[in-house]
């Protein structure tokens, strides 16, 4: 068991190239014109022993470069990672126990699947006890694997070259696995048959593990808790149902669930608070000292918008996607405030080109900071 500590950890960009031996690569600048300095920009993070975290955020915000500072590929620009209170600063990768598996798989091409799950023994000069590990692993990888063994990378399909990667990470018997999107090169219907297997094996070992992906419902089937990363930095750690009931800011409440929270920019006035297109009007009946003049977003799940047939938003519906298992629809609305998500009882019978009137349920509102996008 371990658990693992980031403080403070910052990677620059020139640190990234450096350790990936890719100079000159460097990414394009933030949309604010700023060039950009770090991969990672002051990283907090826990990962309590036994625990799967997710990592989740869009391309580009520091996801890989995470996972490479936690196994020790990159090196901290400043900053301390701790397994177990033990500074890993110097520690080799080799030395930290950890499995890693790529997206890329990264298996060694000249290598059969039996030797590749067996490298790490070989490097070790352990090599008697590669049968014995060999012949584990293949049973704890299940059906069919060992038929796979004396095959080459080559000869595999992407699925198998998975469960190979897989296998070569378990048979170091790691005290963290570490996976950096493993399921990313594989076709759907392979994705989720490969995603109840990694599922199966994580319940098995129960080490602590990092699960970096950019898909939500990878991070939701596979991750205890769930850090949502962007841009360098970590905008919120926890579970699914926190990140989705709480979120702590409008890009998280915006990037996680779906559909994107519906959002709407206003003002208070005599503690009412108006939406900026004038059609939304709602009493803040709530302890909070939002000041006169304050500007405030309202976030409402589309789960939170109900129809009605007075006041509220007009819209018309542009699109309907049924939501079966709650016998109902969810329609997008192009309105004055923009794009809309509501999620509607079938009863209603809404059909695309309708214009109809939603409004938030005022019960389940999330209030935001407008400027610094904040929860209130
Ligand atoms: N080899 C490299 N050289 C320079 N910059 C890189 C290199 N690899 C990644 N980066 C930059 O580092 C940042 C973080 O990248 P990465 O950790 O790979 O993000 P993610 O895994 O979330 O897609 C990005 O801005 C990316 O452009
Ligand atoms: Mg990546």
């Amino acid at each position: 068991m371990t658990t693992i500590r980031l403080y403070e950890v910052r990677v620059s960009l020139e640190h990234v190239a450096l350790a990936q031996n890719t100079f000159g690569a460097l990414p394009p600048p933030l949309p604010n014109g700023a060039p950009r300095r770090y991969a990672l920009d002051g990283i907090n993070l826990e990962i309590r022993h036994g625990e799967t975290m997710g990592i989740l955020g869009p391309s580009g915000c520091g996801k890989s470069t995470l996972l490479r500072a936690i196994a020790g590929l990159v090196p901290l620009t400043e900053g301390i990672i701790t397994y177990d209170e033990q500074d890993m600063n110097g520690v080799l990768p080799g030395e930290r126990g950890v499995g890693i598996v790529f997206q890329n798989y990264a298996l060694y091409p000249n290598m059969t699947s039996y030797e590749n799950v067996g490298f790490f023994l070989r490097l070790r000069k352990r090599d008697a006890e590669i049968p014995q590990r060999v012949r584990e692993v293949s049973r704890v990888m299940g059906i069919g694997f060992r038929a796979l063994l004396d095959k080459h990378p080559g000869q595999l399909s992407g699925g198998e070259r998975q469960r190979v990667a897989v296998a070569r990470c378990i048979a170091r018997d790691p005290k963290v696995f570490l996976f950096d999107e493993p399921l990313s090169n594989l076709d759907a219907k392979l994705r989720v048959q490969t995603r109840t297997e990694l599922k199966r094996l994580i319940n098995r070992y129960r080490v602590t593990g990092v699960y970096v992906t950019h898909d939500q419902h990878e991070a939701l089937a596979l991750c205890d808790r769930i850090a949502i990363m962007h841009e360098g930095q970590i905008e919120q750690v926890g579970a699914a149902s926190t990140l989705y009931e709480r979120p702590f800011s409008t890009l998280v409440a915006t990037f996680f669930g779906y559909p994107p929270m519906n959002l709407f920019e206003g003002v208070v006035v005599e503690n009412i608070w108006q939406s900026n297109t004038a059609d939304l009007h709602i009493p803040l009946g709530r302890d909070l000292a939002l000041g006169e003049g304050r500007r405030i977003t309202l976030g409402a799940r589309a789960e939170h918008m109900h129809a009605v047939s007075e006041g509220g938003l007009r819209g018309q519906v542009i699109l309907l996607e049924p939501v079966p298992t709650q016998r109902a629809v969810l329609a997008y609305l192009e309105s004055p405030s923009g794009k809309l998500a509501a999620q509607l009882p079938l009863e209603l019978g809404v059909r695309i080109g309708d214009r109809i009137g939603i409004a938030p349920d005022p019960e389940h509102l999330h209030l935001f900071d407008t400027r610094s996008g904040r929860r209130l």
